[in-house]
């Protein structure tokens, strides 16, 4: 037998509406298990052997999963891949075939990665017009200008003319390295690393690299910290992964709101 669960849970995962309306239906007759009418919402139900219809249409199950990976560098995010690793090999363990990442990291970027095979919330999460904050730690070579902040809260132009959306800049540490020969600055000898956190809503291609760029640095390290309200959890080693909480994925979802329901 497979593993029980609440009717009203089983339609709302498979997206049919949110618990009070899945609720609200069942009274009104529109759930039906195994060919007879369900009003009982908080029926247990075997998604592998009861079958459920909702409107008369019999609802398939496939159910959703969550997974929050601290990507390490050297793996491509993406399902399939010639060259490299894909982040969906490292969680092979899980025997799910479905699974994808929302969105993409550089190979050489680490950080918080989410994967799941619930397509709605990871174009929910994408969507350019849903505006979700996506906060990077970088270091960051060279001297940044003074106005970096204002810069980048107002606005930029990338090196190709590329306009990006307002960010946010944290300057979170300077240190001054004395480095030797070649890597001197010319004037002074020295040569400046900092530690940035950078929140954008866009995710262009490369392009928290590219915005350093244009500021006249070089970023040397990138993780990915949060992504909506979403944070990676810190006792996650790059290339381990868990689960997604209940009121994480609450959180994402924004309390249904951002599933449209
Ligand atoms: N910006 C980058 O430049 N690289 C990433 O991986 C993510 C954002």
């Amino acid at each position: 037998m497979g593993k029980m669960i609440r009717l009203d849970k089983f339609l709302a995962d498979m997206g049919k509406g949110s618990r009070s309306q899945i609720r609200e239906g069942a009274k009104k007759g529109r759930v039906e298990v195994n060919g007879q009418t369900e009003k009982k919402p908080e029926r247990k139900i075997d998604p592998d052997r009861d079958e459920v219809a909702w409107d008369k249409v019999v609802v398939e199950y496939r159910m959703l999963e969550y997974f929050m990976l601290c990507k390490p560098q050297g793996v491509v995010s993406a399902t399939e891949d010639k060259r490299y690793p894909t982040v969906v090999e490292l969680l092979k363990g899980e025997g799910r075939k479905d699974l994808f990442p929302v969105g993409r990291l550089d190979l050489d970027t680490e950080g918080l990665l989410i994967l799941t095979n619930d397509g709605e919330l990871a174009h929910q999460l994408l969507s350019p017009k849903k505006h979700v904050d996506k906060t990077y730690y970088a270091r960051v070579a060279g001297i940044l200008p003074k106005d970096a902040k204002e810069k980048i809260a107002s606005g930029m132009t990338l090196g190709d003319g590329t306009l990006v959306q307002p960010g946010k800049l944290e300057i979170a540490g300077e240190k001054t390295l004395a480095l030797p020969g070649e890597f001197a600055m010319a004037e002074d000898g020295m040569q400046g690393e900092t530690e940035v956190y950078l929140t954008i809503q866009e995710g262009k291609f490369h392009q928290v690299k590219r915005m350093f760029e244009a500021l006249g640095c070089k970023v040397t390290y990138l993780k990915r910290i949060s992504m909506g309200t979403l944070t990676l959890d810190e006792s996650l080693c790059p290339g381990e992964y868990r689960r997604l909480t209940e009121e994480e994925l609450a959180g994402l979802k924004g309390n249904g709101e951002i599933r449209g329901l």
